[in-house]
């Protein structure tokens, strides 16, 4: 494991207009090609730290920096930019856009960006898309194809701009057992490949997949726990250690 800091988060705390504080004083650094999993109760305000996190919206307070750029001090338009190319999201509802094609799916974060030419866009989602084992399915409607393979159309998505960082929130929510595992399959092999790997999951089997697990209850990071990286071979032990820990935990 590498230890270059990624993100750093300083006493970062929320609370949304009806007053109520949802997260207090948060600090945390986050590490390049890591696999960290966000779990606690429900409302424990695992979203909502992700979220703050990611951009995707303000903390009341504190500071997220990303590679020494303090991201709360960017205006809307360098931190429109800066989202599009450094972070990559997927959702449990995966929205895709439904009167696009799968490619088209892929390709809009890549066109918007504007760094690669459109041929070059192109090509690189057909090889995500390939690897993610829906090479056929290029040019099919997404009403067409199951919650998996939506899903790895959105991980394809958020790759298109080869992000630093990538951030999913209980991306297996809406998946059967099977399509979560092959989901968690491909962003197991992104994470081998180097992808930092952000996720919110209340689901054992994706949690097992972190090789740090943040337990988050009452506002605050109430665990933080260091696994080895992931080892199919070695899954019962893992199942353990990783569940024996979060009862720990209260979960
Ligand atoms: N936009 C909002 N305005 C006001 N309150 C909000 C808003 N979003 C979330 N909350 C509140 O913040 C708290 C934390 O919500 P959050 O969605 O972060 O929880 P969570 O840990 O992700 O829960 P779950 O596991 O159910 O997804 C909840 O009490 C929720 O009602
Ligand atoms: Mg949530």
């Amino acid at each position: 494991m590498t230890e270059k800091s990624i993100i750093q988060v300083k006493n970062l705390s929320k609370r949304y207009d009806n007053n109520n504080q949802i997260l207090e004083g948060i600090d945390l650094e986050i590490f390049e090609s890591t696999f960290t999993v966000i779990m606690g109760p429900s409302g424990a305000g695992k979203s909502t730290l992700l979220q703050n996190i990611s951009t995707m919206d303000q903390p009341t307070s504190g500071q997220v920096v990303f590679e020494a750029q303090d991201l709360t001090k960017l205006s809307d338009k360098a931190l429109s930019r800066f989202r599009r190319k450094e972070i990559g999201f997927i959702f449990q509802s995966f929205n895709l856009i439904e009167h696009l094609s799968v490619l088209e799916n892929v390709c809009l974060p890549g066109f918007l960006l504007k760094s690669k030419s459109k041929k070059q866009v192109i090509q690189r989602a057909k090889d995500l898309l390939t690897g993610l084992g829906l090479g056929d399915h290029a040019n099919q409607a997404i009403n067409h194809l199951s919650g998996g393979q939506k899903q790895r159309v959105a991980i394809a998505r958020s790759l298109i701009n080869q992000p630093k960082i990538l951030f999913a929130d209980e991306p297996t929510g809406a998946l059967d057992s099977t399509s979560g595992i092959e989901v968690l399959d491909n962003l197991t092999l992104n994470n081998q490949n180097g992808q930092t790997i952000v996720m919110v999951t209340h689901d054992l089997k994706a949690a097992l997949r972190a090789d740090r697990i943040l337990f988050i209850k009452d506002g605050q990071i109430y665990g933080d726990r260091i696994f080895t990286p992931y080892d199919a071979s070695q899954l019962k032990a893992r199942r353990s250690e990783v569940e024996a820990w979060l009862l720990e935990m209260g979960w």
